[in-house]
């Protein structure tokens, strides 16, 4: 989504700005711009299209050297086509106060109708424009910008985190956020405002992060917080831990299968510390003060949006059959709209690798709203969803740079995993039962470093099937939203259609799309319902459907079965998803390289959605 970079300092800001515009390109958008203050008015340079291409225009332009505060924005459309014009910032009528906008500002168009009537005159198409208009207006009164931005944003309704600069005000930024994250970067001398730590860590490790209904003030040397009716706010500063080196592709052709090869590694992460397999134990942290309430819980929720979802349907299965509770997994963006019935007795678990996802955080603070125990599994530290839970489990995968998310999953399936065994000692699972369990999810790192390992043939397979038009991709039990998270990888980056289904359930419907041109993937491993999968690969085949299997290394029936077979250590069974997905990651990778897709910016796509 929509990337924001803000400078003040003693620095020209433009290098400063571009390159985190360019750390901030795996968001997914399509257009770019940046604005430097000059006593004479705001330069501002658009592009749509890549940040190169911006780079490339902006390259020697001396309108914008010999300034020191400045701001960028990459844009994923909402209001108005991606083109030159649309691009952010975003100016008033007299080029004095520019604007760039992360969200949505749903009240725009009676905005725009009253400034129009008031003879603002508009250029683009977007809802942003408003704001620079309407903070024009403001500014005429108003005894400085922090408080023209705070008058106007008292009458918008929506979503914001923004940056605003004026001609008046050389070396001041002014940031807002509303339900989309900003982060201020503390360095020496100069501070670096931005909606991604990603675009701050080269330059400073030292963060402060806003909260929604917060405004600030920044200068070079000073930072005052205050809320929009003027309450002055006391901020901390934090610490950001993650590596530059680990936003960098470190040789892999592309994020994506960095990623995918990272599982072995993110998967110990998530279990470090935290389990001991020789004792059968289990120690989260973040759920040590909810323990009890957890494990009295009339039932769990979780919700969360994509591959989140998915992680949560996984969970479900899980959770119900080996700790003995209630589970439901919703959608986010559905259950915040059906006024849910849920009260204290519940636990809602947000999934959520970004922790920025707006269906997700307004479904939570639905939930919360309603007296639930609302917990976080959250990869982002410091992301607005794990601020607002009550406690929760981090994942620990590190920065996920592809949009389609991997290793993410597999780590969010690892802490469900871990809470699950925990949850399960606390309500009655012997002590023997939980060594078994623990001992076979810390054998799970070493399984996928085995399935990683014949990418290889994955790519043969890839080749033979990179045309294909359609996919369907079968499960049963923990490994249907497996089959899910299989399709939607595919369709995500290759753009070809594909659909996950219950292996059963493809007799009620889907069996009429096979014929010889379907390939089939189907997620087979030698559990109690190998047989039952056996029959719905035997009604694919009698289709003439072509089956890829993913079966387990020691199964010698399933040869005879299928076209392809990639094989999988056997896991046992409700942690198998982890080991299972891998070669479908794999597989919708290879297939989509083949197709000469961008596959770590997917067309569309955005790497967190934090609109509506
Ligand atoms: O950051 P989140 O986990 O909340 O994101 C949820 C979805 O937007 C995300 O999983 C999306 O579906 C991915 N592109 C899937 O690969």
């Amino acid at each position: 989504m929509c990337g924001i970079v803000g400078y003040v300092g003693m620095r020209d800001p433009i290098p400063v700005i571009l390159d985190g515009l360019q750390h901030l390109e795996y968001r997914g958008y399509d257009s770019a711009g940046v604005a430097v203050v000059h006593p004479a008015g705001i330069v501002v340079r658009k592009r749509a299209g890549k940040v190169a291409e911006l780079v490339a225009a902006v390259a020697g332009d001396q309108a914008l050297a010999g300034s020191t505060t400045g701001m960028g924005h990459s844009r994923w459309a909402t209001h108005g086509e991606p083109n030159d014009v649309n691009a952010h910032p975003h100016t008033d009528c007299g080029g004095s106060i520019a604007v760039v906008h992360n969200g949505i500002i749903e009240n725009y168009a009676a905005l725009k109708k009253r400034l129009q009537a008031r003879g603002h005159l508009f250029r683009s198409a977007t809802d942003t424009e408003v704001l620079a208009h309407l903070i024009e207006d403001f500014r005429k009164t108003a005894p400085d910008l922090l408080s023209a931005v705070s008058a106007a944003l008292r009458e918008v309704t929506g979503t914001y985190g923004l940056v605003v600069l004026e001609t008046a005000s050389p070396g001041v930024m002014v940031a807002a956020r509303l339900g989309s994250p900003l982060i201020i970067g503390v360095g020496d001398g100069e501070q670096i405002v931005a909606s991604d730590a990603a675009a701050i860590v080269a330059h400073t490790r030292q963060v402060i992060y806003l909260n929604d209904g917060e405004i600030a003030e920044i200068k070079a040397d000073a930072i005052r917080t205050t809320t929009l009716q003027d309450v002055t706010i006391t901020k901390e500063i934090e610490e950001v831990t993650f590596d530059l080196s680990q936003i960098e592709r470190g040789g892999f052709a592309h994020f994506m299968l960095k990623e995918i090869h990272e599982q072995p590694e993110t998967i110990r992460n998530g279990m470090r510390g935290r389990l001991r397999a020789d004792e059968g134990s289990v120690k989260l942290g973040g759920l040590e003060h909810v323990q009890e309430r957890l494990a009295k819980s009339r039932r769990i929720i979780f919700l969360g949006c994509g591959t989140s979802w998915h992680a949560g349907l996984v969970g479900e299965y899980i959770l119900e059959q080996i700790a003995k509770i209630p589970v439901e997994v919703e959608y986010a963006s559905e259950y915040r709209y059906r006024t849910p019935i849920v009260g204290p007795e519940d636990v809602v678990f947000a999934v959520s690798q970004s922790g920025e996802t707006a269906d997700t955080l307004a479904a939570m603070r639905e939930a919360k709203r309603h007296g639930a125990l609302v917990l976080g599994i959250v990869n982002v530290v410091g992301s607005t969803i794990a601020r607002e839970t009550d406690g929760g489990i981090y994942t620990h995968a590190g920065p996920e740079i592809g949009v389609a998310s991997t290793k993410a999953f597999t780590s969010q399936l690892t802490a469900m995993s871990l809470m699950t065994i925990m949850l399960a000692k606390s309500r009655g699972l012997s002590a023997a039962d939980a060594r078994v369990l623990t001992t076979e999810l810390a054998a799970i790192p070493e399984k996928v470093e085995r399935v990683v390992a014949q990418a290889d043939e994955i790519r043969r397979i890839a080749q033979v099937y990179k045309d294909a038009k359609n996919f369907l991709f079968l499960g049963r039990g923990a490994n249907f939203p497996v089959a899910l998270e299989g399709a939607l990888k595919l369709k995500e980056i290759s753009y070809i259609h594909a659909e996950g289904y219950p292996a059963a359930e493809m007799k009620h419907g889907p069996i009429a799309l096979i014929d010889e041109h379907m390939p089939v993937v189907v997620v087979v491993p030698r559990d109690a319902i190998y047989e039952k999968v056996v029959s719905n690969i035997q009604e694919v085949r009698a289709r003439k459907g072509r089956i890829i299997a993913i079966a387990n290394e020691d199964d010698h029936e399933i040869g005879a079965l299928a076209e392809h077979v990639i094989r999988v250590p056997r896991t046992y069974g409700f942690f198998g998803p982890i080991v299972n997905i891998i070669p479908l990651q794999l597989l919708a990778y290879y297939i989509a390289v083949a197709r000469g897709t961008n596959v770590d910016q997917p067309r569309n796509l955005a790497k967190s959605v934090t609109v509506e």
